[in-house]
């Protein structure tokens, strides 16, 4: 099979690039991204020598780049991680947000009518379903929770959901969706809220928590996310939406204090700052048309999926310090210093 992979140069499609290069030496993975700031060819580094991998550059909004790769390529398979991801980002400045998560995916969708392709998978978000509140542990995001959206990133991305469940009912396009909670783990961009906090940690830098740090989320290793989306894509049902999760709740100040004290950092090093406008209260997923349809299990809790990963942050700082040492310097300074959100 030819599986086109777009997004495969940031986190968690960088993670799904390796575990299908590995898996699958019979097929071949293509990985398509624009790498733009969160795309980085130093993810790709472990399988970019492999015979069954090959990387494009190009912009998955560019019908015409689009089309004519289609024609080329003869893909079987389609997995779209691409897209602009951040929420904060998408509240300064949300037209990319239209027009990556948006219009790219439309741009896929004709072209997947166009050349018949066997399976188009959507990599979604909980974030579609808006947010939970706190006084309510008993409830969970189900697939038919109806989307609810609360910034423009996941305004986004409740669009293109539904538009790809339109091309299934109006073209017969073979479709699935994934729509997942929290992810973390290696190459995870230090903009996210965990490799934040461990990249500032290590150099004994304030931690910047939104609000209260009252807000819950989620949280689910990548690799487990990454087997999800495999099952589903062989498995799961055409047309169909899964929810991916494992019921690692937990709220931003405990996730804080957690990799703080594995760390052995200091708890004063918490920085209260303003809040993020609209803040999405609870995010949890209930995962269980997952497991009982195609039998998926999450391999990782929280307990062992963070020191692994702050295992990972301490072997790999050259590919985070190259990151925190260019352009995100700026970034951090428009973000929390230069609108006042940090007191530093
Ligand atoms: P990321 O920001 O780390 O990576 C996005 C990748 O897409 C980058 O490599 C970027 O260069 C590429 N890209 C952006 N615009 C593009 C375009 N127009 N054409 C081609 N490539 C483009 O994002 P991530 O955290 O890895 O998220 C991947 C996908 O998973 C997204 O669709 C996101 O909505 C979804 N998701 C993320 C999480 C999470 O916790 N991070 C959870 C659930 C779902
Ligand atoms: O739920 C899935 C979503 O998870 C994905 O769809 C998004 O692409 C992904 O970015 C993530 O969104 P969040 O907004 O939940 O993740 P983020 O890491 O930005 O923030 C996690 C929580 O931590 C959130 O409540 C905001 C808070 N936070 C974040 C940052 C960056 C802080 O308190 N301080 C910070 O500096």
């Amino acid at each position: 099979m030819k599986i086109l992979v777009t997004g495969g140069a940031g986190f968690i499609g960088g993670n799904f690039v390796h575990y299908m290069v590995n898996k699958y030496p019979e097929d071949m993975i293509v990985n398509l991204d624009k790498l733009t700031y969160a795309g980085n060819l130093e993810t790709c580094k472990p399988v970019e020598d492999k015979p069954n991998y090959k990387f494009i550059k190009g912009d998955i909004a560019d019908r015409e780049f689009i089309m004519d790769l289609f024609e080329k390529e003869k893909f079987d398979v389609v997995v779209n991680f691409a897209a602009e991801s951040h929420v904060d980002r998408s509240i300064e400045d949300p037209e990319i947000f239209v027009k990556t998560n948006v219009m790219g995916t439309t741009t896929l969708l004709d072209a997947c009518v166009k050349y018949g392709i066997q399976r188009y998978h959507q990599v979604s978000t909980d974030e579609v379903y808006g947010d939970l509140p706190l006084d309510r542990p008993d409830l969970f995001f189900t697939e038919n929770t109806p989307l609810h959206t609360s910034s423009p990133y996941s305004s986004a991305k409740a669009s293109a959901d539904l538009f790809v469940l339109a091309y299934h009912r109006t073209y017969g396009l073979p479709v699935t969706i994934s729509r997942c909670s929290n992810n973390y783990g290696p190459y995870h961009f230090p903009e996210k809220l965990i490799p934040l906090i461990i990249s500032r940690a290590l150099n004994d830098e304030t931690i910047p928590v939104y609000g209260t740090g009252e807000n819950v989320r989620d949280w689910l290793h990548v690799y487990d996310h990454c087997v999800a989306i495999d099952l589903i894509v062989r498995k799961g049902r055409v047309g169909e939406v899964y929810n991916v999760g494992g019921h690692n709740e937990r709220t931003n100040l405990e996730v804080v204090k957690t990799v703080l004290h594995a760390l052995n950092k200091p708890e004063s090093l918490i920085t209260f700052v303003t809040d993020r406008k609209g803040h999405d209260m609870r995010y949890a997923i209930d995962p269980t048309k997952l497991e009982t349809e195609l039998g998926w299990k999450p391999k990782y809790t929280f307990d062992t999926g963070i020191p692994m990963t702050i295992q990972w942050y301490l072997d790999n700082k050259e590919w985070w310090e190259n990151i925190i040492s260019g352009e995100y310097q700026n970034y951090f300074e428009k973000m929390y210093v230069e609108k006042g959100r940090a007191k530093e």
